[in-house]
């Protein structure tokens, strides 16, 4: 064989393999046995191996061909990846509907039912057919690159088949592992003396995110496509189930429950058929979801804080277990919260060994009526902190009452109940130890700072050995000094001192996001980073311009202002900034026609969603506010634009519609 014929040979060999594994992997309909299979794999071996230059990345023989890496790399999704909002009974769900139906002034909603997979979300990109990159949701906007991890599992395909295929598409889906593939791994597990899995979602969880893509290679991970993600090319669809299909017809599997549901009763059967069809399938879900069909209607609906409004995840109800409540303990929180914790005799629930579970507050103690000694329900859902459900009230005997401590059990300083709220606080501030060490595991987090190895046990220890005293002393630790603490090898105190120099590159919002102010979380941190584009501004902000980002109510932007009066804050941030916590400070143009200028958003835009346009209007230094005044520079109006439409006319406020909008983006070189 030359060196031409052995090219045609292998090229029609991974056509004819991919062909095979379509029909198998995808249509469930083997057309060969797995002997002619193999016969086929080897002949295509014997070439690559006659002639290496020919091996290709996506050559079939190529799912476990790279090495360990040492790290993963990062990968910043070009489309976010968003959670879904839940329901959990039926009136939740007639409430989501009313919703959607009101926004849509349609009469029957058509959604496409699916089940909700309990794996994790992956992003798989394939270009000019072939895959190139797949990643972890990590925290929505940047995951980890897996993609050597994602080649192992042979239902994935390296190149998808078919015809129409956009030049770039990203597969949005879940990998899993199937009950029966889990037992059987867990029992090879065991004879090996590895690592038992508590359930499947955390073997898969721990299978992707091995470096070693062989030892990804023998777990049994599966996947499913749920939805696409980026793509450049044309792609004309209009509904979420022809996404579905054609997704399907270019070698992706998918799940085979999926149903066009019209109306709300339609998606209540849809859910109760899933329910007794549970425990037939062969893999674990946690719910069904239910999208609006209709692609054109999504865009209309679009997106509130981290979730689409035209979706939602109607959950199961979680299982429950009976056990007993020995004794109630507190804790103390970040920013000095006191919460009751249900101590228990150990219980299993969903596959894992459950020995506390939060009580939430006094109230809530007194509201279900819990007595230490009680025998109570427990719920566990899904990554949720455990709790009590329910007293068996028949079960009480020899119960005592729990009374909330008058003195924090940590500092000693005064316990006391903040008005108005159910909260109890300790007033100890950062001099509680308690406070202090839960101010810097927070900062240190992984979608805070992301220090990697800097646990709780290393936390208290430095800060009981007064090595550290607050977050800015973290970046002045050195590696003898870590050394001396317990069971801390030197490639450990390696990993931290690297960890801490290599997280100093961060983000505006991921810096707010890790100080730990009180109620503000990644989405608020998020949106002070779009608002006002650097700290200083965002230190300097007036108490009612906070109060004008759509996040943010009167009592966030009370906290945000008190924290950052603080002379103290001041001077940690500052000790921070100088130890070289740097981040890309996003770079306005001075010239952008939108710079300063006030924009009001209303009516339904076709081309884009109203929180796409709201970003790259701040991306060209433009405000968006959500009511029109004297103050609005210009309104930009789509469908139906309603009232805001007529008041901008009354105050002579300067319209402009979609298509002039995206005119004028585009001249400043926003691609849309
Ligand atoms: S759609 C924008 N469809 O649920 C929403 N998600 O809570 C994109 N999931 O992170 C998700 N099955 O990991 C979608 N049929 C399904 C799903 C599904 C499981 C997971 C997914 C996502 C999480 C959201």
């Amino acid at each position: 064989m030359n060196l031409e014929q052995a090219r045609r040979g292998a090229e029609k060999l991974r056509k004819i393999i991919s062909d095979h594994n379509y029909q198998y992997h995808v249509l469930d309909d083997p057309e060969i046995t797995d002997a002619e299979y193999d016969k086929l794999f080897n002949k295509l071996i014997q070439i690559e191996e006659e002639f290496p230059n020919l091996i290709t990345p996506n050559s079939p023989t190529q799912r476990v061909g790279a090495k360990p890496l040492s790290e993963f790399k990062e990968v910043k999704h070009a489309v976010s990846m968003l959670s879904l909002a839940n329901a959990f009974d039926e009136d939740e769900m007639a409430r989501f509907y009313d919703r959607v139906k009101g926004k849509l002034e349609d009469k029957d909603l058509v959604f496409s039912g699916e089940t909700k997979f309990d794996g994790l979300a992956v992003s798989i990109l394939y270009k000019k057919s072939h895959l190139e990159i797949a990643s972890t949701r990590g925290d929505g906007y940047i995951g980890e690159d897996i993609t050597q991890n994602i080649r192992t599992i042979s239902q994935i395909p390296l190149t998808l088949v078919g015809k129409n295929i956009p030049e770039k598409l990203e597969v949005r889906g879940e990998v899993f592992i199937k009950r029966k593939d889990f037992s059987d791994l867990n029992r090879r597990q065991k004879k090996d003396n590895q690592k038992v899995f508590a359930n499947p979602r955390n073997a898969a969880a721990g299978s992707l995110r091995q470096l070693d893509p062989k030892i990804t290679s023998k777990r049994p991970l599966s996947f499913c496509a749920y939805g696409i993600g980026d793509y450049k090319g044309s792609l004309k669809l209009s509904e979420h189930t022809q996404v579905l299909n054609q997704l399907q017809h270019w070698g992706l599997p998918i799940s085979s429950e999926f149903q066009t549901l019209k109306g709300l009763e339609m998606c209540l059967e849809y859910y109760k058929e899933i329910s007794n069809k549970r425990s037939e399938l062969t893999y674990d879900i946690d719910g069904v979801v239910f999208k609006i069909n209709s692609i054109n209607q999504q865009k209309i609906l679009g997106y509130v804080s981290r979730s689409p409004r035209w979706a939602i995840a109607y959950k199961f109800s979680p299982p429950e277990e009976i056990t007993q409540l020995i004794d109630i303990e507190v804790q103390v929180g970040r920013t000095g919260t006191i919460t009751p914790v249900a101590r228990l005799i150990p219980v299993n629930v969903a596959g894992a060994n459950i020995t506390n579970a939060t009580l939430h507050n006094l109230d809530e103690i007194n509201r279900k009526d819990i007595k230490i000694g009680d025998w109570v329900y427990i719920r566990r859902a899904g990554d949720v902190i455990p709790e009590v459900v329910r007293v068996i009230k028949e079960k009480r005997e020899n119960v005592r009452e729990f009374k909330m401590p008058l003195i924090c059990p940590v500092c000693g300083s005064d316990i006391k109940r903040q008005k108005g709220k159910a909260a109890f606080v300790c007033m100890g501030g950062l001099s509680c130890a308690a406070q202090k060490i839960q101010a810097i595991l927070h900062f240190a987090s992984r979608k805070a700072m992301n220090i990697d190895g800097l646990g709780e046990k290393i936390v208290i220890q430095l800060t009981e050995n007064k090595l550290i005293n607050n977050i800015s002393d973290l970046f002045l630790l050195e590696q003898k000094q870590l050394i001396k603490l317990d069971r801390m090898g030197e490639r450990s105190a390696d990993n931290i001192i690297q960890a801490l120099e290599k997280c100093r590159s961060t983000t505006l919002a991921k810096f707010i996001y890790a100080l730990g102010i009180p109620e503000v979380g990644e989405t608020t941190a998020r949106s002070l980073e779009n608002h006002f584009h650097t700290l200083e501004r965002i230190q300097k902000s007036p108490i009612d311009e906070l109060e004008s980002i759509p996040d943010i109510g009167p009592i966030v932007a009370r906290n945000i202002e008190s924290f950052f009066a603080q002379e103290n804050n001041l001077k940690i941030i500052k000790k921070l900034i100088s130890h070289g916590i740097n981040w890309d400070s996003i770079q306005i143009s001075a010239k952008t026609p939108f710079n300063g200028l006030s924009f009001v958003i209303t009516g339904s835009l076709e081309k884009m969603t109203r929180e796409n346009s709201r970003d790259i209007l701040i991306s060209l230094g433009g405000k968006v506010t959500s009511s029109v005044s004297k103050n609005t520079d210009y309104l930009i109006y789509g469908n139906n634009p309603g009232s805001k439409y007529e008041k901008a006319n009354e105050l002579n406020v300067n319209k402009i519609d979609e298509r002039s909008f995206l005119k004028m983006i585009r001249k400043e070189g926003v691609k849309y």
